[in-house]
């Protein structure tokens, strides 16, 4: 029997088609193991947003040079966003020649045969399609967790950001029909899933390829009547297009999460306007206090980049005095990362790493705080908590997620495990709750 092994790198769409990847390779008889020194497959499924990520991938598979050598019969399979870019794609394959099959975003399905390909011909498989309009609905997922689920509604990117590497690995937006959303929740829904976590580059713009007219809240909507589905989030919304009929979605469908995680990633309108954004600072934060008057507890996270080409201190005094006034529960800060063939790249005026990083430390310290207050505001409260897992070091302690995504430490025992509970706060760090079961 063959044995696989997968590591994922990246954002929850990876991590999905990793679940992907898992489904297809256990439909043909292979087995999954942790081990990379007993599989006969490995498999690394890649991210190329920052140059960090690629780093990673790249000092791994050299990694592999050692197994490939004690067992010249392990095939090495590399996918993912990096493998989407020829360049990229050339520059892996001739300095990793231990690579024997990549493939892309767009062929998952097609794994098996090309591993067949491979185990006929002993030639390197390289089968990656660029763009494409197609979905291919006939695979599932072999999902890591029962009680949640990653639910794909539409795949790619037209926003063009300028720092953004995406709409190059996943290509053009196109959504996926309601009713295989629906067929694939309801089947969820039956089997014990809880939670659904709807993704896409962006959520706003579902419906927008598609010949039925409907809309990403229409879609919400009708998910929101799904029997034995408790709990909806999405990935991600951008701020241009977040609008009133969501707001209303908020309010009105009792299974949506309160939660929203709306990328910022300048308070500068100046840089906003250099990204590519659409957006204004001042745009943002109405949209903000706007969702918060209607949705008094929704938690608001969000996703910064600090040292874009050209940002000045005073830029920089802009995002710090959003970050103020937007008081997010939490945020994803990144340092800016050059990615060859975006617009940005090509800026002459790049930001020296020493200020960079000078910078991303005083946005914490803004940041550490705002979250930790609001975290405090929990204590003494019920909260409604899906039970997760058992934690690493003890197995009397689980972990758990509120509604607005806080995770949550107390004690109990494991069958709890995928139950939404009540949990009173009894504690707050700037990351976690503590609390107890009530
Ligand atoms: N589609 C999502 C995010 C995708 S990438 C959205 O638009 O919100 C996730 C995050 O990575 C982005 O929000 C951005 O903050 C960050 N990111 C993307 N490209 C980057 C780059 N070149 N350097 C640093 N951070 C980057
Ligand atoms: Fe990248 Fe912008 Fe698309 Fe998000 S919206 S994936 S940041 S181009
Ligand atoms: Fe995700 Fe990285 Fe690709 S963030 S979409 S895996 S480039």
């Amino acid at each position: 029997m063959m044995k696989f092994n997968i590591s994922t790198f990246g954002c929850q769409m990876n991590e999905h088609d990793t679940e992907k990847i898992i489904w297809t390779l256990e439909k043909i008889g292979y087995q999954q193991t942790g081990y990379r020194d007993e599989a006969d497959i490995i498999i690394f499924n890649t991210c190329a947003v920052r140059k960090t990520a690629e780093d990673r991938v790249f000092g791994q598979l050299g990694e592999l040079q050692d197994l490939k050598r004690k067992n010249p019969n392990l095939i090495i399979a590399v996918c993912g966003c990096l493998m989407q870019k020829e360049e990229i794609r050339d520059y892996f394959l001739k300095k990793h020649r231990h690579i024997d099959i990549v493939f892309g975003t767009n062929n998952i399905h097609k794994l098996p045969q090309l591993i067949d390909r491979y185990l006929r011909t002993n030639e390197k498989v390289i089968d990656v399609i660029e763009d494409t309009k197609e979905i291919s609905e006939n695979i599932d997922s072999n999902r890591k967790y029962f009680y949640k689920a990653f639910v794909d509604i539409m795949y790619g990117c037209n926003n063009f950001c300028s720092y953004c590497i995406v709409p190059y690995t996943r290509g053009r937006e196109r959504s996926r029909s309601v009713k295989s959303i629906i067929n694939e929740v309801e089947n969820l829904a039956q089997t014990g899933c809880k939670e659904i976590t709807l993704l896409g580059q962006n959520v706003n713009s579902y419906g927008k390829t598609l010949d039925e007219k409907i809309t990403f809240s229409q879609l919400l909507t009708i998910l929101n009547n799904i029997e034995g589905i408790e709990r909806i989030r999405f990935m991600t919304s951008h701020p241009k297009d977040f609008s009133d009929d969501l707001i209303d979605a908020y309010k009105s469908l009792d299974k949506l999460c309160n939660h929203l995680h709306l990328p910022v990633q300048s308070g500068s309108n100046r840089i906003l306007k250099l990204m590519n954004r659409k957006y204004t600072k001042e745009e943002y934060l109405d949209k903000i206090y706007k969702i918060r008057e209607c949705v008094p507890d929704i938690a608001i996270t969000t996703d910064i980049i600090v040292g874009f080409p050209g940002e000045t201190e005073e830029d920089f005094k802009e995002t710090l005095d959003l970050v103020k006034k937007a008081k997010f529960d939490s945020a994803f800060t990144f340092l800016y990362s050059i990615r060859e063939g975006t617009n940005a790249a090509k800026m002459t005026n790049q930001i020296p790493d020493e200020i960079k990083h000078e910078r991303f430390q005083r946005l914490l310290d803004v940041l550490y705080p705002i979250g930790l207050e609001s975290n405090q505001k929990l204590i003494n409260t019920v909260q409604k908590i899906l039970v997760e897992e058992t934690s690493k070091s003890d197995e009397n302690i689980l972990s758990g997620r509120t509604e607005s995504n806080k995770l949550v430490h107390f004690k109990g025992n494991n069958n709890i495990i995928g139950q939404i509970v009540d949990v009173e706060i009894t504690d707050a760090k700037t990351f976690t709750l503590e609390g107890r079961l009530v």
